[in-house]
């Protein structure tokens, strides 16, 4: 009987059952690295914490209880002027920054890799993208980051910008100078947004990268979940000074979120603030210790991993606990890297054409590591050769905002007829779920080629495979 099937659970229950090493999301790694309290009630009592907004509890949308005094002891703990707690990760946050500072029409200066959550906020508000160019590094071919000099141009030719929206650290766990793209902002009196959901930890150990707020930051956004040890899908918001209508991001951040929230999930932050404040120095160091160790025996392998010493412009730091491990020089891709690694007993973050990425985090069995280590040296050498994808971050024209192109008719044509269209789709490897095209842009000439490139070594898509299927283009020309 088809009903008798439940399939998600029983993936679950085969995932258990595999049980492969940790090297991945969520920070708290199976529930080994907790605040002592919460891991007790949490292991003990799961079905019986799951309530509602009974007396003694609280309201995330109006909070007066313990939940504000949660909040209230986040904000400290992390330096913010306000701190509000989010059960739909970060992207929640980014929505309600977005919403909070842009209407229909406004422009909104942001980093060509911001992820997918900040393309939402486009289309929620209406709002135009002024798009800032990142610095690519092409051996990882990936973007690391932002330079001051790029943020100001683009400032210039939009004075009109309402704020502008940075990722710092990258999904990789390369952070840009923050201080120096505060000061670009504040002399021209535009708050700096930082999608900081990657660093959630940085305020805790002196030797990872600068924290945004620290920095100098209007606002960012943190998921907890990814770096923090809180449950999936948890994240926090965080406000300084007087940039930013603050009454306006609570209003949007309520807007955006459930009015069911999962009590287990708030107290997650709130548990996982606790570790963090309390014990997160040392937990770092161990983390810090064990990662420093792995990265160097992956160097002995010939495995290049960035860390301490890297420097490439736009990058101002590196989150060491992150192991980017480059595979591409080995012939091989990340994807087969990332199998091959599955297959002797360890899961990784994620992986792309020439690198995977092993998170570790003070969750971690040391052994799980060593396995890592284990699985490279047996990793046969292949004869992929690298592919240039330097042409995925080239700064297409805006023909309309992408809240526009997704109302207006379309119709499908293969990729290869794309060029000089206008998109009506947004196109979008996964992961890491940064959009290399957005509804409203004209087409480039060189996308077809390099989507093909991706696709023809592994690479995927969230959504339909435009290589495959094709894409989305604006039926008419816009304004006919
Ligand atoms: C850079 C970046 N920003 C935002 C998000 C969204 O975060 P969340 O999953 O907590 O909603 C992600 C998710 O992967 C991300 O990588």
């Amino acid at each position: 009987m088809r009903q008798h099937r439940a399939p998600l659970v029983a993936a679950l229950a085969a995932h258990l059952a595999r049980a492969p090493g940790r090297l991945h999301m969520p920070a708290h790694k199976g529930g080994r690295w907790v605040d002592d309290e919460f891991g007790r009630l949490f292991h003990e009592h799961a079905w019986e914490l799951d309530l509602t907004e009974l007396p003694g509890l609280d309201d995330l949308h109006w909070p007066t209880g313990p939940l504000r005094e949660a909040q209230d002891l986040a904000r400290e703990a992390f330096g913010a002027e306000e701190t509000l707690f989010l059960v739909n990760g970060s992207t929640s946050g980014l929505l309600a920054l977005i919403l909070a500072t842009c209407g229909p029409g406004d422009t909104l200066v942001l980093a060509r890799n911001c992820h997918r959550a900040a393309f939402a906020g486009l289309v929620l508000s209406g709002a135009s993208p002024a798009w800032i160019r990142v610095e690519v590094d092409v051996r990882l071919g990936i973007a690391v980051g932002v330079t001051p000099e790029a943020l100001a141009t683009v400032l210039e030719a939009h004075p009109e910008a309402r704020a502008a929206l940075v990722v710092s650290p990258t999904y990789q766990g390369f952070a840009s100078d923050l201080t120096s793209l505060a000061t670009v902002c504040h002399a021209r009196g535009v708050p700096l947004l930082v999608d900081e959901a990657h660093g959630p930890h940085f305020s805790f150990h002196p030797a990872l990268p600068l924290p945004a707020l620290r920095a100098g930051a209007d606002a960012c956004v943190q998921s907890l979940h990814k770096a923090g040890g809180s449950l999936t899908g948890t994240a926090l918001l965080h406000l300084q000074g007087k940039l930013l209508d603050r009454d306006r991001v609570r209003l949007m951040a309520s807007l955006v979120q459930t009015t069911s929230p999962s009590f287990p999930l708030l107290a997650s932050l709130d548990a996982a603030r606790r570790r963090l404040a309390t014990c997160g120095r040392e937990d770092l160091d161990r983390t810090l210790a064990l990662a420093t160790i792995t990265r160097r025996r992956l160097c002995e392998l010939g495995y290049h991993c960035p860390g301490e010493e890297y420097t490439f412009p736009g990058v101002a730091g590196v989150d060491l606990t992150r192991l980017l491990v480059h595979v591409g020089d080995r012939g091989v891709t990340g994807y087969r890297a990332e199998r091959h690694l599955r297959a002797s007993g360890v899961q990784v973050e994620y992986s792309d054409p020439v690198n995977f990425l092993a998170l570790a985090s003070p969750g971690d069995d040391p052994a799980w590591l060593q396995s890592l280590l284990h699985g490279l040296c047996t990793l046969p050498p292949g004869t992929a050769r690298p592919i240039d994808l330097g042409s995925l971050w080239t700064l297409p024209h805006v023909a309309l905002s992408p809240a526009e192109a997704v109302r207006l008719p379309r119709k499908r044509i293969p990729l290869r007829r794309a060029p000089g269209q206008v998109a009506a789709e947004l196109v979008c490897p996964y992961p890491p779920g940064v959009p290399v095209l957005v509804p409203g842009e004209v087409i480039p000439a060189e996308l077809p080629s390099a989507l093909e490139a991706l696709a023809a070594v592994g690479g995927r898509f969230q959504g339909r495979d435009p290589v495959k299927e094709g894409l989305d283009v604006l039926a008419l020309p816009p304004g006919a």
